[in-house]
């Protein structure tokens, strides 16, 4: 019988457990498998820990937020760093160790179900020859792969809820409030939040911003009576000619610099010229935690779906992915290779454009 193993690795977000639920309750309804779960991503494969995925467990899971498995985001089994019998360890090859375990739980296909980061370490384990089934989840939505990710759905819900409150404080008082959203290489969710609540600037990675020019957009708005203005900004926006700015170093990490605090700068800078009071507010993992909206559980429960019938076929090498309406499968690689980032030249930022949004880059 076959044994299908199925890791969460990375950044947890909102739909993981409806990828677990789904691919358990699938592989019972067409059968002729075991689903194994690995606690902690790779860490879990390094460790060998391991737990049988029942229907049982997986009931009621699909409103939970979070991954009942588990993640682990700095356990790279090629490039592993920590402490090991006593020994510190730098960068170390460890795939030997998770090859063992896989074979001692007798798992002959498994699901890596993240970002970038866990799908490149799934493709290097596909090609030492195993089978590696891919799913995507990044809440940034920043794999061209696929037209969408579990988990960014919810992300823009939250952050338009928090731009809409953040409104209504920052017009009592006249301030400018900056909400500073996730998104380190893509700004789909500064974009799509910051649309949606309405918000006066928007700061994005892929347009460099001027910050005389977001000053003033604000001195625009003052001379027109509207006293307050929201900009609401991604976590990796960059200045013109400027670096990105970083809250922590998560050693060990795939990507180890975790953005963080550009609104601060921003909004020293914007206070410095209007003297108008600026405040900051950086939302950070509220994005990530909580229920899924059922946008993201559906997504979730059809990328389960897809995936555990590449399972049950054995086809490995393989992620799934969603184009237009339809669940499709395509190399892992794709997952790995091709970024997706804001199309600057698009719709969304046109219509943006359109109704007076600015992002700075204006002359
Ligand atoms: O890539 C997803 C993401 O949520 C980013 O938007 C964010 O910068 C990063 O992960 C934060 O990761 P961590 O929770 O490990 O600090």
């Amino acid at each position: 019988m076959r044994r299908i193993g199925i890791l969460t690795g990375g950044g947890d977000c909102p739909g993981l457990n409806a990828v677990l639920r789904a691919v358990v309750k699938c592989v019972a309804e067409e059968g002729g498998a075991e689903v194994v779960g690995i606690r902690n991503g790779f860490l879990g494969l390094l460790e060998g820990r391991f737990e049988a995925l029942s229907g049982e467990r997986v009931s009621g899971i699909l409103p939970r937020g979070g991954t009942i498995l588990g993640s682990s985001n700095r356990d790279n089994p090629f490039r592993w760093s920590g402490r090991l019998d006593g020994r510190e360890l730098r960068d170390q090859d460890r795939s030997g160790t998770v090859l063992r375990h896989l074979d001692e739980a007798g798992i002959d296909v498994l699901i890596a179900v993240g970002g970038d980061g866990t799908l490149a370490i799934g493709e290097q384990f596909q090609q030492l020859g195993r089978q590696v089934i891919g799913v995507p989840k990044t809440i940034d939505n920043d794999l061209a792969a696929t037209d969408q990710c579990f988990g960014f759905d919810t992300a823009v819900s939250i952050c338009t809820e928090a731009v809409d409150r953040i409104h209504s404080t920052a017009e009592s008082h006249d301030r400018v409030m900056l909400v500073e959203v996730m998104g380190r290489h893509a700004g789909f969710i500064a974009l799509q939040a910051g649309l949606a609540g309405g918000g006066d600037v928007i700061l994005l990675p892929e347009i460099p911003f001027q910050v005389a020019s977001v000053v003033r957009a604000i001195e625009d708005r003052r001379a027109r009576g509207r006293d307050f203005s929201i900009v609401v900004v991604a976590e990796g926006a960059k200045a013109e000619g400027g670096a990105e700015h970083y809250d922590r170093v998560v050693a060990g990490s795939f990507e180890p610099r975790r953005l963080g605090g550009i609104s601060r700068w921003v909004a020293e800078a914007i206070e410095g010229a209007t003297g108008i009071e600026t405040r900051t507010t950086i939302l950070g993992h509220v994005q990530r935690g909580g229920t899924p909206s059922a946008v993201d559980r559906v997504l979730g429960t059809r990328f389960g779906v897809a995936a555990a019938r590449l399972a049950l076929a054995g086809s490995g090498g393989r992620m799934v992915a969603l184009r237009g309406s339809e669940i499709v499968d395509v190399p892992l690689r794709d997952g790995i290779e091709r970024p997706r980032r804001v199309d600057v030249g698009g719709g969304i930022v046109a219509a943006a454009r359109a109704t007076g949004v600015r992002f700075g880059d204006e002359g």
